[in-house]
């Protein structure tokens, strides 16, 4: 099975992960969570250039990266493990893609599914968990996180989270329409809720679609 966590930067999808690979190793289930960028050794150094604040990168080198390092992922990792029949928790996939390079930075939504298509040979996640908050909430988070005041927007920041307010909205919106248009695939929940109810929420979902 393969499950996939998207949202914006600050959602809390690492918490929510890491209570899921608990629950799920405790029931016994043999897991691998891995994160894109990354989850090889060249795709984590292509996470480093994405990331790194020092320098800039075009909206099409950023896509091409990004799906570089994926389709490093898919065929070094996911499509082993999963044909011996791990789960695999993957912390963002390529509604990532859609959503941040195609509605953020408004690359063509056809071009762009495309590119998808070659990077990822055509797997496709089981069930999506979408943490849904706010992008002025999501940003309060990562600032309390550093501890850096509001007023120094950018400090402490990687090159993604550099992208502005205005950025994250259009994200936002790109993931609400993404679900609109997988809604069999997405799990919306309200990501401002306690940890412990969110992470409820989702092991009854899993439960609900893929009874045991
Ligand atoms: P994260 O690991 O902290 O979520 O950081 C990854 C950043 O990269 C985050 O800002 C989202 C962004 N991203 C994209 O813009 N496109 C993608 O396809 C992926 C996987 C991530």
């Amino acid at each position: 099975m393969l499950i996939s966590f998207e949202g914006i930067d600050g959602a809390g999808k690492s918490t929510q992960i890491q209570k899921l690979v608990t629950s799920m190793t405790s029931e016994g289930v043999d897991v691998v969570t891995l994160r894109e960028p990354g989850g090889t050794p060249a795709a984590e150094k292509i996470r480093l250039i994405l990331l790194e604040n020092s320098h800039k990168i075009s909206p099409i080198g950023e896509l091409l990266l990004f799906s570089a390092s994926r389709a490093e992922l898919v065929q070094e990792v996911i499509v082993p493990a999963l044909a011996s029949g791990k789960t695999v928790i993957l912390d963002r996939f390529y509604d990532s893609t859609t959503a941040y390079q195609g509605y953020g930075r408004g690359i063509n939504l056809d071009l762009l599914q495309s590119i998808i298509s070659i990077s990822t040979c055509a797997v496709t996640p089981d069930i999506t968990f979408y943490l849904d908050i706010e992008p002025e909430e999501a940003l309060k988070r990562k600032f309390a996180k550093t501890s850096i005041p509001l007023e120094f927007e950018g400090e402490g920041l990687d090159r993604m989270e550099r992208s502005g307010i205005e950025f994250y909205r259009k994200v936002q919106q790109g993931y609400r329409e993404i679900m609109r248009q997988n809604s069999e695939r997405f799990v919306s929940i309200n990501a401002l809720q306690p940890t412990g109810v969110i992470h409820f929420q989702i092991m009854e979902s899993l439960k609900a679609r893929f009874p045991v």
